[in-house]
């Protein structure tokens, strides 16, 4: 079993990972040696903080052992990702990885003997979601029926966002005037459509109003924060996604929480005030990376040889 996304997963097999994550947070002794003696490799293409962290210390805490690889200085460069993947799967039992296309990441898990399991790419950032969705069920005690929205690029993590909520039962808005085209998934948004949960609209003042959680992520993709190449895109999506800052303004009448995935860009699509507000569960939602990771693990591990 790998996580891609979660088109495999049912509701029941996510809200479960959900309901362990909280669990293992709440008793970390008893999986004190859970994975003893497996191994994950890490793999990276892009830079993180969370993922890498979260992954690398749940491994050391269930009694097991990562390793850090940066795609750069591997042999992944210069071969065929099918075969690198053939090899590097009978040496270790699990595979996590970070690549800037989901058609790699489809290579690797049909490559793969061992479960792949998906660290952002442009489509999907299940990983993050289940930490979202794990905070949310802390603060609120159930997740059905409770109302999210998401402001900002419809993206990678909004794609997980949304197929986390439907599964889950919470309705989710997405305020998204612009779309990232490489993260569509026409597919997933059909099937969001259908169940009668997502909704989408420009109207960010009405979407807030008695919504349980705000929550909002980067107007710019790690990959092309820093690069040249990318200012004019950066600029123009400044100039239309500025009217969308979460703020104390526009949740000025609102008592929702207030969630981001981070990085954050203070004074972007968030105001520094709102991530220090009372509100904010933020750093509490990037804590809960780590016990969403180990329940990740726990799932594609438990019973594998
Ligand atoms: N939210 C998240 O995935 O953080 P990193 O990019 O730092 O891993």
């Amino acid at each position: 079993m790998h996580l891609i996304n979660f088109k495999n997963l049912s509701s029941q097999q996510l809200m479960d990972i959900i309901d362990k994550a909280i669990e293992v947070k709440k008793n970390p002794e008893k999986y004190k040696a859970a994975l003893e003696g497996k191994s994950l490799a890490m793999i990276f293409q892009k830079t993180s903080t969370r993922t890498r962290v979260a992954f690398e210390v749940a491994m050391t805490q269930l009694g097991g052992h990562a390793l850090y690889i940066d795609w750069r200085t591997t042999n992944f460069t210069i071969a065929d990702v099918y075969d690198e993947t053939q090899y590097l799967s009978r040496n270790v039992d699990c595979i996590m990885a970070r690549l800037l296309r989901n058609s790699d990441l489809q290579v690797m898990a049909k490559a793969s003997r061992v479960p792949v399991i998906n660290g952002c790419d442009e489509k999907y950032h299940p990983s993050q979601a289940i930490a979202d969705l794990m905070t949310m069920k802390e603060k609120k005690g159930k997740l059905e029926g409770l109302k999210l929205v998401y402001i900002g690029i419809h993206n990678n993590v909004c794609n997980s966002l949304i197929e986390g909520c439907i599964k889950t039962g919470v309705r989710i808005t997405t305020v998204t005037p612009i779309f990232n085209e490489p993260s569509r998934d026409d597919e997933l948004l059909k099937s969001a459509e259908k169940s009668g949960l997502w909704e989408t609209s420009l109207d960010v003042e009405e979407a807030v109003k008695d919504t349980d959680f705000v929550y909002t992520d980067t107007w710019v993709d790690m990959e092309f924060f820093t690069d040249p190449k990318f200012s004019a895109e950066k600029e123009k999506r400044l100039k239309i996604m500025m009217p969308y800052q979460v703020n104390k303004k526009l949740l000025e009448k609102s008592n929702a929480y207030i969630m981001h995935d981070m990085p954050i860009h203070r004074g972007y699509e968030i105001s520094a005030d709102v991530v220090e507000s009372p509100r904010s569960i933020i750093y509490e939602q990037s804590e809960n990376r780590l016990y969403s990771a180990k329940a990740i693990l726990l799932k594609l591990l438990e019973n594998s040889e």
